[in-house]
């Protein structure tokens, strides 16, 4: 075999680094795009990160808001619920002045008496005090200053309590969820819209005892008053909604059953859809079961609705007891 031609070899040398300096570039080329595909991709994943954490921010906004738009609502009932208590306690706490002058009277007769240094003079005392006593009726003001006080004290609970719930309401609930007593947080929902339901809504209660859950107390009580505040606003003329609370293995039902107008096939299926709503406008936003949905799910719980037209609606609500699930 003769050697090959040192020419021959020398052109497929060439021949051959040259297709591999085309491949070493195609390599480099695939590789600089696709690096720069990954940094464009990487743009859009922050992108994406900040785009989902604006709308995380606007979704607590819009449940903040929703909340003070309710409270917009409630203000008017809530002050009147206020004011009336407000009334008899000034009434009452005027009548009790009254009763501290009579009594320092009455001490002022009863003082001349018991200096009296002679028989004329505590003959004279003595007739005063008579003529006092009966004329401010001494006794009546007794008894009647018990009542007056117990009703005064019975008022400012009163006043105490509302303003207790519409702080409970109007809380943000931001950070770590705590125990609730969902009884309380329903009546005390209750008495915030009672003045909107009093007039067109019975309300019956059916409560089981109930362990206390891990929640946002202020979030549910907005669930709450919006379905209260929805079946009053369904009734036509006037009717009731029975509101229980079963204590289930490992969950608690709240079911929230109107006599209410009821709702079409074709209504249900929208109702949780945001801005969903067939009142008239500046009646309803028609975020608040949209909203309540989503705090529902928050708590790792479900809200399901049945209804029958001109029969009534139920909402029910299911919510964990286990304290990790709800955490979680
Ligand atoms: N208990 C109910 N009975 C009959 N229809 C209801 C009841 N609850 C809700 N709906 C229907 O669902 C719709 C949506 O309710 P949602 O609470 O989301 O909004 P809204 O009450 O219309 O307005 P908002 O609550 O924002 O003031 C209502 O407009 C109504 O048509
Ligand atoms: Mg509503």
């Amino acid at each position: 075999m003769s050697d090959p031609d040192p020419a021959v070899v020398q052109r497929a040398l060439t021949r051959e680094r040259a297709r591999r300096a085309k491949a070493e570039q195609l390599l480099e080329d695939k590789s600089r795009e696709l690096f720069m595909s990954y940094q464009t991709l990487q743009e859009s994943h922050d992108q994406l990160g900040a785009a989902m954490e604006e709308v995380k921010r606007q979704q607590k906004q819009l449940v903040q808001s929703e909340k003070l738009a309710s409270l917009g609502t409630m203000s008017a009932g809530v002050a009147h619920e206020i004011n009336n208590p407000l009334a008899f306690v000034f009434s009452n706490v005027n009548s009790l002045a009254h009763a501290v002058d009579q009594f320092r009277q009455y001490h002022q007769h009863v003082g001349a008496l018991l200096l009296a240094e002679s028989p004329a003079q505590s003959a004279e005392a003595t007739g005063a005090l008579k003529e006092f006593v009966e004329e401010a009726d001494v006794e009546f003001l007794f008894e009647d200053c018990g009542d007056l006080l117990s009703e005064t004290i019975d008022g400012i609970q009163r006043v105490k309590s509302i303003v207790a719930g519409l702080k409970a309401f109007a809380r943000s609930d931001a950070g770590e969820m705590e125990p609730v007593d969902l009884i309380a947080c329903i009546r005390n929902t209750l008495k915030l819209a009672h003045n909107q339901i009093k007039f067109n809504m019975e309300v019956v209660e059916d409560f089981d005892d109930l362990p206390e859950i891990r929640g946002y107390p202020g979030k549910l009580s907005q669930v709450f008053l919006n379905l209260i505040v929805n079946a009053g606003q369904a009734m036509e003329g006037t009717g009731s909604i029975k509101i229980s609370a079963r204590n289930l293995k490992d969950v608690i039902q709240v079911d929230f059953q109107d006599t209410g107008a009821g709702m079409s096939a074709e209504t249900i299926k929208d109702i949780f859809n945001p801005f969903f709503t067939t009142k008239p406008v500046g009646e309803g936003t028609g975020l608040g079961l949209s909203i309540s949905h989503g705090i529902i799910e928050e708590h790792a719980g479900e809200i399901t609705v049945s209804s029958e037209l001109g029969v009534g609606t139920c909402f029910s609500i299911i919510l964990p007891k286990n304290e990790m699930r709800a955490a979680a």
